[in-house]
């Protein structure tokens, strides 16, 4: 049977973006689906995502001859599977972490603690102390409160303060919890500088999948206007961290990252050669490395509408279907399109990923689903809520 891609015809074009075509002119890459049709010649017993990390590798590549100055840190909660993570070691590049967890994970892979950022604005006491004993330098924080706990753990750590970025255009925005205003951030310097702490970078994150490079600019203008601050209370900045938000192409149009990079390049034109720039990528290295793959548990008519439970939902790996995010998938059927409802397996009424999308007709029970450019935010976040197996990595 041919595959298809039935949902991405209804899937298209968001109107504010619909004046922007150059924006979705550079190929992207996707796994090549002959290794789905291999992968499953082994079998089916879960719900599985294939990772070729040939693209992961071409995705560092690419990400460091577009912005040659702005140094990847691999978003580790995107995907850490150890082999994803020796691919990202290989090609040289740092990481960000959320958890002591995440650490541990890079530690044991060698990675050296001073090459990992401790990105999460939020940290236990506990988790500080076991990261500064492990040798972590650099932390985040957004409040004074945070500020005063690391001080009070790592006297001598390097910090760096997350400030608010806009999120305009991010299919799954960040912004609202963390990130502090403008006006916020002198509490911070001020604080920083009677406790003698060693507040050194700012960083901001403009949402994930984020298809407007303009929030980019505006993060960097504002990290800039930080610096000056920082500088006037007698502080060292040197650290500009960009964070992640770097799209990948599913059925929406992206700006290609080389697009992304004109306008970060433009940006950081006037940055002092001292200053380290780095970035958190998380999506984009790894998303198109990998198909998801799971099944039609069943299907049902209720109130009129057709629905059809997958064996992978909102806890089994989906769950980015439930905000602004949508992902190219592909079936073996061949029907005519029409409106369906997915659900995930569990009995959880949230366990809804799409309703009235457009599949074929006839698909059954038996059928497998395949999300295209799937390797990101999918087995990272599944659970198995229910009782219902985690899917299960399968690396080429
Ligand atoms: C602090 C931080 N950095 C980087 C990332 C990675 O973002 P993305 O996967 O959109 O590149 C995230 C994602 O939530 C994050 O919280």
């Amino acid at each position: 049977m041919a595959v298809r891609s039935v949902a991405v015809k209804k899937q298209q074009t968001a109107p504010e973006f619909e004046q922007l075509p150059l924006f979705d002119t550079h190929p992207e890459v996707r796994l090549d689906f002959s290794h789905v049709r291999e992968a499953l010649k082994q079998g089916y017993t879960k719900p599985f995502l294939l990772v070729d990390t040939s693209i992961v590798r071409t995705k560092v590549r690419r990400f460091k001859a577009a912005m040659p100055r702005v140094h990847p840190h691999y978003a580790v909660k995107a995907n850490p599977d150890p082999r994803v993570l020796a691919t990202l070691i290989e090609e040289g590049a740092g990481f960000e972490i959320a958890s002591i967890a995440e650490l541990d994970l890079l530690l044991g892979l060698g990675v050296p603690a001073a090459e990992i950022y401790y990105s999460n604005p939020m940290k236990s006491r506990d988790y500080l102390q076991y990261a500064a004993k492990r040798g972590v330098e650099w932390y985040v924080l957004d409040s004074v409160e945070e500020l005063r706990k690391i001080a009070s753990v790592k006297a001598d750590a390097r910090l760096y303060v997350r400030i608010e970025a806009p999120n305009i255009g991010s299919d799954w925005p960040l912004t609202g919890k963390f990130g502090v205003k403008n006006e916020e951030v002198d509490g911070i310097v001020a604080e920083a500088a009677r406790l003698g702490a060693d507040l050194a970078g700012v960083t901001f994150h403009v949402g994930s999948q984020c298809r407007n490079p303009e929030n980019w600019r505006v993060g960097i203008q504002s990290a800039k206007r930080v610096f000056k601050k920082m500088r006037l209370a007698g502080l060292k900045p040197r650290l500009l961290n960009i964070g992640g938000g770097f799209p990948v192409r599913h059925v929406k149009p992206i700006p290609s990252i080389e697009k992304i990079a004109e306008v970060v390049n433009h940006a950081i034109r006037d940055m002092p050669q001292g200053v380290r720039i780095m970035a958190e990528p998380g999506r984009y290295l790894v998303s198109d490395a990998g198909y998801f793959v799971c099944r039609v548990v069943g299907t049902a008519t209720r109130s009129g509408k057709r629905w059809m439970c997958w064996d992978a939902g909102v806890f089994g790996g989906m769950i980015e279907t439930t905000e602004g995010l949508r992902y190219d998938v592909l079936t073996d059927r061949t029907g005519k399109p029409g409106p369906w409802c997915i659900a995930g397996p569990t009995c959880d009424s949230v366990d809804v990923c799409m309703r009235d999308e457009t599949f074929p007709e006839d698909m059954q029970e038996g059928d497998f689903i395949y999300v295209a450019n799937a390797g990101a935010y999918t087995t990272a976040y599944a659970s198995s809520f229910n009782g219902f197996p985690l899917p299960e990595v399968r690396v080429i």
